[in-house]
């Protein structure tokens, strides 16, 4: 969702702003801006659109200046226009303001401004709050830092802002509650602000990460100084940085969903490292050794989540039911959060999240921690909010993820949620050891397996673009393949906009099965395993109605190659393991189809990465 970027140093500002914003790009947004301060004082430049039109829109003004900031909106309050763009700048024209999140109360703010002779030009939570700070600043008589503070003190919401004044050229406030900042550290006294790590990570390695309510006032010769919203002094925490350059950058791909496809045999295999030990015969996941006792004894699991998260903690449903017995409910984190769900204090709550900020499911985290639960976290994001929130967790190692369409990390959730059912259900005594020792020799053969079905690749682009021009699609699976049918149909929709639906193999009949036609591409997992005979008998009845049948099948089989219009050959794995497997050609289809049908497929329309708005 929105990005922010912010710089105070000796370099020229505007350079490191647009590089900055164009970092931020993958987040999703609508609209772009930037405010710079030079001696003629504050310059702000926005408009609806991309990055590379906020470019045009100030080509050959020669923005100067050694201070900005600059913003990518997705826009809440207000359609994706230009005036509703950040920055926002106070009446006066003195203050300028980017913004993340929403003001919840902002309406009971403007009125109450709007009594005192302030007009409003935009229809934005955002202006609310430049022109409450401009308001303080000048009826108390204090400086930006304080007026900042005073106006937070009576804002209900969530923000990550960063406010410049142009009467204090040498002083850039930014304060967060419930919406990420990082703050890095340069050389020669230069600050960098930012939303997330990656506009700052080719400056400097050495970071701050603000904490909710807390205030960081960097001043020109004077370095950073952090407060709270009491404005007690607190010392910055200075941390390094274990983000790298490349990780950002296509590195020769056309584009980062591809590169991020393709990285999954390493991702997988970066998960599982240092955590499954097969000398030893063990699962070993430190981040949640505390509460191994909690987790084996556990009557119920709750799995929260959204997206494509969501679709990974289906897959852990059926790992903890069939590996450690315990019976387990999957939730959307928001509908949880709004419907009084029954919680108790033995409940194992496991939070998955790429990002670490994803607003529903951080509500639903809080709303579980109330109610006496301990919460398990699987994030990406490495100090994301949800990750700080959480008991315990285990992270996944899959680097930054820039495409929209999620991929590695869902294998890698998949991955965490394999070890942990493995290991607790070991502990349990509910597999056998023969199984647990069999299970975790074929996980570790998982990411040469991947490697395997990648190679597929030139196959997978034949298929997609005979059926490119469709305009939907159905997914089938059952078992542990049902969650991967319902995450190919999210990813081809996502990326390139032709309707599709997952559904549980069985339930066809139920319904879909009245769409079927020749035009229909029925995409099934058909792998060996439990309920093999049972999926060939649905692709028979897709035939039966002439529907074109593109099947996930295990290498060899013939059965199936004989039935199907198209099949993608996966390697033997067991059953709990087909998921990370079987996902690979799904997500190579929707890519190639959404490149074929000239799709943004890193940048699909109207969504973000990371959705820190309910
Ligand atoms: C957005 C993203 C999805 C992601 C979902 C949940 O919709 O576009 O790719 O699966 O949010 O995000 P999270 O960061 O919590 O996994």
């Amino acid at each position: 969702m929105c990005g922010i970027v912010g710089y105070m140093g000796d370099q020229p500002a505007y350079p490191i702003l647009i590089n900055g914003l164009h970092r931020l790009e993958y987040r999703g947004y609508d609209s772009a801006g930037v405010a710079l301060l030079d001696d003629a004082g504050l310059h702000v430049h926005k408009c609806q659109g991309k990055v590379s039109d906020l470019e045009r829109h100030v080509a050959g003004l020669g923005l100067g200046g050694t201070v900005g900031m600059g913003h990518t909106r997705w826009a809440t309050h207000g359609s994706p226009n230009d005036i509703n763009a950040h920055p926002h700048v106070s009446s006066d024209g003195d203050i300028a303001l980017i913004h993340n999140g929403i003001i919840e109360n902002y309406a009971a703010i403007k009125e109450e401004l709007a009594h005192r002779g302030h007009t409003f030009r935009s229809d934005t939570d955002t202006e609310v709050l430049v022109q409450l700070i401009a308001d303080i600043r000048r009826s108390e008589g204090v400086d930006l830092p304080e007026a900042v503070r005073l106006a937070l003190d009576s804002v209900v919401g969530a923000y990550a802002i960063v406010v410049l004044d142009q009467r204090d050229p040498n002083v850039m406030v930014a304060a967060r509650k419930s919406s990420p900042l990082v703050i890095g550290i340069g050389e020669n006294g230069e600050h960098f602000i930012a939303s997330d790590a990656t506009p700052i990570v080719e400056h400097t390695k050495n970071v701050v990460y603000l904490e909710d309510g807390e205030i960081a006032v960097i001043e020109r010769g004077k370095g950073l100084k952090i407060r709270n919203i009491k404005n007690q002094e607190k010392t910055p925490f200075i941390q390094e940085l274990e983000m790298h350059l490349e990780a950002l950058e296509k590195s020769g791909y056309d584009h980062f969903m591809l590169k991020e496809i393709h990285e999954q045999p390493r991702s997988i295999r970066d998960s599982l490292r240092g955590r499954l030990n097969l000398a030893k015969g063990e699962v070993m996941l430190g981040g949640i050794k505390d509460y191994e006792q909690k987790f084996i004894r556990a009557e119920r699991i709750l799995i929260v989540g959204c997206g494509t998260s969501w679709h990974a903690g289906l897959v852990g449903e059926y790992l903890f039911e069939e590996l450690a017995r315990i019976p387990v409910e999957v939730e959307y984190a928001s509908e949880f959060r709004y419907r009084d769900p029954i919680v108790h204090e033995d409940d194992i709550v496991i939070a998955i999240s790429q990002s670490g900020e994803t607003a529903d499911t951080l509500a639903a985290i809080e709303l579980a921690k109330g109610r006496g639960a301990t919460i398990i976290g699987i994030c990406n994001v490495v100090g994301s909010s949800i990750a700080r929130i959480t008991h315990a967790g285990s992270y996944t190692h899959a680097g930054p993820e820039i495409g929209v369409a999620s991929t590695k990390a869902f294998t890698a959730q998949v991955t965490l949620l394999t070890l942990m059912a493995l290991m607790i259900g070991h502990k349990r005594g509910t597999i056998s050891g023969s199984r647990f020792f069999r299970l975790l020799n074929e996980l570790d053969a998982i990411p040469g397996k991947v490697e395997k079905v990648l190679r597929n690749e030139a196959q997978i682009r034949y298929i997609a673009d005979i059926y490119k021009d469709a305009t939907n699609a159905l997914y089938l699976g059952r078992g542990f393949s049902f969650p991967v049918a319902l995450e190919g149909a999210l990813k081809l929709k996502e990326i390139s906009y032709i309707h599709a639906e997952g559904y549980p193999a069985a339930e066809m009949k139920h319904g879909p099965i009245a769409l079927i036609d020749e035009e229909m591409p029925v995409f099934v997992i058909a792998t060996k395993g439990g309920s093999y005979e049972k999926v060939v008998s649905n692709i028979q009845e897709v035939k039966a109605r002439k529907g074109k049948v593109i099947a996930i099948c295990t290498e060899g089989d013939r059965v199936v190659r004989d039935l199907a219009d198209h099949v993608i050959e996966i390697p033997e794995t067991p059953d709990p393991l087909v998921p990370l497997l079987s996902v690979i050609p799904l997500q190579l289809i929707s890519y190639h189809i959404a490149v074929m049908r000239g799709c943004n497929v890193d940048q699909p329309r109207n969504l973000a990465k990371s959705v820190t708005v309910e």
